[in-house]
């Protein structure tokens, strides 16, 4: 028998495009392709890429630029762009870096297998469709090997939101929801593997309409599942927290309480610029309900500073409502303009302001996120352990509210949830003791 060919996947932007890596890994072992972390071994290099920001899809072309020399090492390596940057660039990818050998888009990957068989024939092979065929119908059922406790499970792909900024509408195409049999059969075998905590995700998980009660449904459906002992989803619109996604937050005691509600702006005038389709105002309702439901909940979310028009009296107002809300965790960003996207006709805004911006609400919610840590000091809270330290004897994990926390403990309590009181507060994680 011939040795296995490796693959290297490296993969850049959000958790969906983790799924997807780990989906197009399953997908290539049909051709006989092992994993391997070394790129220099590979007969096989796959990029999944990210498009959202400029900076992101410019990483892609200069690790391209790096390969060229792994490629004179082995002509036989293959390299292929995934992911949303070869979505939205298709061909032109091959065009600026010739060492590519395939360009599949998120839609496509289900069709690997037979785009490997082409350049290994010496062909390029480009597939960016948005097919009929479901991928996840064509992809071969997932491997049952064991597996780390906390898993991801997309649910839910593309985005009708069409917020000015942004570029997933059209890389990742309409809103599209798996059916939730597939979805619960997944979770089955996740679980079966050693899974106890599965992150739902989607671009709008909350639209998520493959059940017929919606998302609330499937975490209940979800929540029957033996030896399942967490749930969570990523990343929410604030339009589609419907009641029974609130309720659920105040009464499934598997559904952590964690949520990520990215807000991107607290100016109505840039919201509406922004064409999110809320203000400021409902936001800070919503958080209201939704702690009415669950108290203790951590809220997390997005940021972008200098939107073209933003004034600093807008900038103030998004100040304003992180001072308002708390926020546990937040992702804050310099608005980027995207090729094709309504904001990147608009002027742009001068470079030091926004690093000037993003400089003090980044300093704003890192005191938050430093208070909500430091008030956890005391409390004894659930955590998934995870993986051994690097101390002997130590074990890390996640929190309920999804902090890192480490604690002395023995190596049987990797795969389980067990209560630890947590004693110090550092600036990324928690340290605590298990609690007997
Ligand atoms: N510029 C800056 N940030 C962006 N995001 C999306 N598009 C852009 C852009 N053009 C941010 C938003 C979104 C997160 C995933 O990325 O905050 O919620
Ligand atoms: Fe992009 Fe807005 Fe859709 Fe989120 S809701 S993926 S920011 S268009």
């Amino acid at each position: 028998m011939s040795a296995p060919r490796k693959l290297f996947v490296k993969t850049y932007g959000c958790q969906m495009n983790v799924y997807d890596s780990e989906r197009m890994t399953e997908a290539l072992g049909t051709e006989g392709y092992v994993a391997t972390d070394r790129p220099e071994d590979a007969d096989m290099i796959l990029l999944n890429t990210c498009h959202i920001r400029e900076k992101a899809a410019e990483k892609v072309y200069s690790e391209l630029g790096r390969m060229k020399a792994l490629k004179e090492v082995n002509p036989n390596l293959k390299i292929g762009v995934a992911g949303c940057v070869a979505q939205a660039e298709g061909a032109e990818i091959m065009r600026r870096a010739p060492v590519v050998d395939l360009v599949v888009g998120p839609q496509s990957y289900h069709r690997l297998p037979a785009m490997d068989r082409a350049v290994q024939g010496g062909a390029k092979a480009l597939d960016t469709d948005f097919p009929e065929d479901d991928k996840f119908d064509t992809l071969r059922a997932r491997p049952k090997t064991h597996r780390a406790p906390a898993a991801f499970l997309t649910v839910q792909e593309g985005c009708d939101k069409f917020c000015a900024f942004c570029v997933v509408p059209y890389t990742r195409g309409a809103e599209v929801s798996r059916p939730a049999d597939r979805v619960l059969h997944e979770a089955r075998d996740l679980v079966d593997a050693g899974v106890a905590e599965i992150t739902l995700l989607g671009q709008n998980v909350n639209a998520y309409h493959g059940h017929e009660r919606g998302l609330a449904g499937l975490i209940w459906d979800l929540a029957e599942i033996d030896g399942l002992k967490r749930i969570r989803f990523t990343t929410s619109h604030p339009n589609d927290m419907d009641d029974a996604l609130i309720d659920a937050h105040g009464t499934c005691e598997k559904l952590m309480p964690y949520l990520h509600l990215p807000v991107q702006s607290g100016s109505d005038r840039i919201l509406k610029a922004m064409n999110r389709k809320h203000t400021a105002g409902s936001y800070l309702k919503l958080v209201d309900r939704i702690r009415a439901a669950r108290p203790d909940l951590m809220l997390s979310s997005d940021f972008i500073v200098g939107f073209p028009g933003e004034t600093e009296a807008d900038f103030e107002a998004t100040l304003d409502l992180i001072r308002t809300v708390e926020f546990g965790q937040a992702y804050s960003f310099k608005y980027s303009t995207r090729p094709g996207t309504p904001a990147a006709e608009k002027p742009q805004l001068p470079e030091d302001v926004m690093v000037d911006r993003l400089a003090r609400l980044q300093t704003l919610l890192t005191q938050q996120q430093h208070k909500v840590q430091d008030d956890m000091v005391g409390r004894t809270v659930g955590v998934l352990f995870e993986k051994p330290g690097r101390i002997a004897g130590q074990m890390i994990g996640k929190s309920d509210y999804l902090h890192a926390v480490y604690a002395d403990a023995p190596s049987d309590v990797l795969g389980q949830v067990r209560a630890v009181r947590i004693t110090t507060a550092g600036p990324n994680s928690l340290g605590g003791v298990l609690v007997p």
